[in-house]
């Protein structure tokens, strides 16, 4: 049994879903269901006994200590977290709660746990910290990729919220002992990826007829990874990593984010052209730049490839071709979102 944190989210979905799919142990699920979870995405799952949906925040520590002590997990995966930086350069106060103060209080409710252990489960177990790139700051374009070394330079509120995270989990490790692995991750894009972010965002306003906005002049370069490479990652850490290291993530996939917004545009012009006729690209529209905004990520992920024989399956040409493939098969999921009804089915169920 493994407890997972946020699995009702983008990547946490994601997760639970290959796991299960390829015989993997049964999962406690527990996700607050802010805006950005969605148990829509799981809904293939819903007379699979070996998925436990438990509505609850991270840092709630009695709800944690409970299920720790009831379930047992071997190891726990903290995918919760506020993820969007426009949020949360417009209001901070969640990514503090939820990042800082909650993975506090989450690393207490373990240590409580992990501490009651008999010997052997203590040696075993993990805490694995999903983490993300944007801790090491903006690169200049001719600086050598991110590597675990890097130094932590957080930028937006965001960031700045999964640093302070970051140096909590390790210190848990330093001082007291805790079984932690942290993986840092580079932009992840995929199915079920919450319509706010850059590629989502873009393929649903192509398809609506609407403006495709570029923030700034849309030569930010992202390191683009497909999620489920992103998944199959986190299982080799989980699995073979090192306790009390970290390790970055990310395929090599350094594009300015001009250059994905035409390359979603040309898939669409092959795969739904306009009833026009006319290229989606005529929608694009430069607007003002995100605060703060940082120019570039790359990640050097040699640590986990040659320590973990981990390698991503997708490129950037065939995972974006996937995914906006899975958008344009999936307009139920979509469509649940924009009107708002995967809400109130949450609120049916959960109130
Ligand atoms: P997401 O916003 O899609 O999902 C976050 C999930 O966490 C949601 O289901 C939400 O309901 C839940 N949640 C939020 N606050 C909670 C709380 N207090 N208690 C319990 N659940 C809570 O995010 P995502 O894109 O799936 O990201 C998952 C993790 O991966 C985050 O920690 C993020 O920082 C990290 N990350 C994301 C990316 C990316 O490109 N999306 C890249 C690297 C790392
Ligand atoms: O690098 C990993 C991070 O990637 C994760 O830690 C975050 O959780 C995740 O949200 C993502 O952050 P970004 O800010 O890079 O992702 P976003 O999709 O918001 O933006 C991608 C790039 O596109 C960024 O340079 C900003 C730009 N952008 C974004 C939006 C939403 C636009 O130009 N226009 C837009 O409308």
């Amino acid at each position: 049994m493994i407890l997972v944190t946020g699995g009702a989210g983008f990547i946490g979905a994601n997760f639970i879903l290959d796991w299960l799919a390829q015989g993997g142990e049964a999962i406690i699920n527990l996700d607050k269901l802010t805006y950005a979870g969605n148990l829509q995405t799981l809904a293939s799952l819903e007379d699979d006994a070996r998925h436990i949906f438990v509505r609850g925040d991270i840092g709630d520590r009695a709800l944690v200590s409970r299920l720790l002590f009831e379930y047992r997990p071997r190891a726990l995966i903290n995918f919760a977290a506020e993820s969007h930086v426009d949020r949360s350069i417009h209001g901070p106060g969640d990514f503090i709660h939820t990042n800082v103060v909650g993975t506090f209080n989450l690393l207490e409710s373990v240590r409580g746990y992990w501490n009651k252990l008999p010997s052997e489960e203590k040696a075993a177990f993990r805490f694995l910290h999903v983490s993300t790139d944007e801790v090491y700051g903006s690169l200049a374009p001719d600086e050598a990729p991110f590597s675990e070394s890097h130094r932590y330079k957080p930028n937006s509120p965001y960031s700045a919220s999964k640093a302070a995270s970051d140096h909590m989990v390790r210190a848990w490790h330093h001082t007291y002992g805790l079984p932690v692995l942290t993986t840092n991750c580079s932009n992840n894009y995929g199915p079920y990826h919450f319509p706010e972010k850059l590629i989502p965002l873009v393929i649903l306003n192509a398809l609506a007829g609407k403006e495709l906005p570029i923030y700034g002049d849309g030569m930010q370069v992202r390191d683009w990874l497909y999620v489920k490479d992103h998944c199959s990652a986190i299982r080799h850490v989980l699995a073979n990593g090192r306790p009390g290291e970290t390790y970055n993530i990310g395929g090599r996939n350094e594009k300015p984010n001009i250059e994905v917004v035409r390359t979603i545009c040309a898939i669409l012009d092959q795969l739904a052209p306009r009833a026009d006729g006319a290229p989606y690209a005529q929608q694009i529209s430069f607007v003002t730049d995100r605060p703060g905004h940082d120019r570039r990520y790359a990640i050097d992920a040699r640590k986990l490839e040659q320590e973990l024989s981990w390698t991503p399956a997708e490129t950037f040409e065939t995972g974006i071709r996937k995914t906006v493939e899975w958008y344009l098969a999936n307009q139920d999921w979509v469509e649940n979102i924009s009107s708002g009804a995967y809400r109130e089915w949450v609120e049916k169920q959960y109130g």
